[in-house]
């Protein structure tokens, strides 16, 4: 398994994009592509078409351990993409993972 990470301090510089366009890439090719959204914003999990509804487990709730990983990765309707969604919710994993 590879990972490829899209991480910049400041927003509007493209990592939203380029981490769509590339997971759709790989994933046209046939290459099986997990895409974990890590912004609150949420706008992958937006332009992935993933509505995230209540109580649905997110990235927030993997990270914290509350859910196994499994549960928190839903299949797309693209062959070969998943997705770990976020939502505005997951600026609370920054007090968490400071905690230690
Ligand atoms: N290669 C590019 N050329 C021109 N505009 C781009 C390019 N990549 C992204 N953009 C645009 O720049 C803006 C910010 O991109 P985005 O991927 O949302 O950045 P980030 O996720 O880092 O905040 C968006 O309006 C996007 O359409
Ligand atoms: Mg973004």
């Amino acid at each position: 398994m590879k990972t490829v990470s899209c991480l910049s301090l400041s927003g509007g510089q493209g990592k939203t994009s380029v981490s769509l366009l590339l997971g759709r890439l790989l994933a046209d090719r046939g290459q099986k592509v997990l895409m974990v959204d890590a912004d609150p914003q949420a706008n992958l999990t937006f332009y992935l078409g993933h509505d995230v509804k209540a109580n649905e487990p997110t990235l927030l709730e993997v990270l914290k351990r509350q859910v196994e990983t499994a549960d928190g990765i839903y299949p797309l309707t693209a062959a070969n993409l998943f997705l770990i969604p976020a939502d505005e919710g997951l600026h609370k994993a920054q007090e968490y993972l400071a905690a230690g």
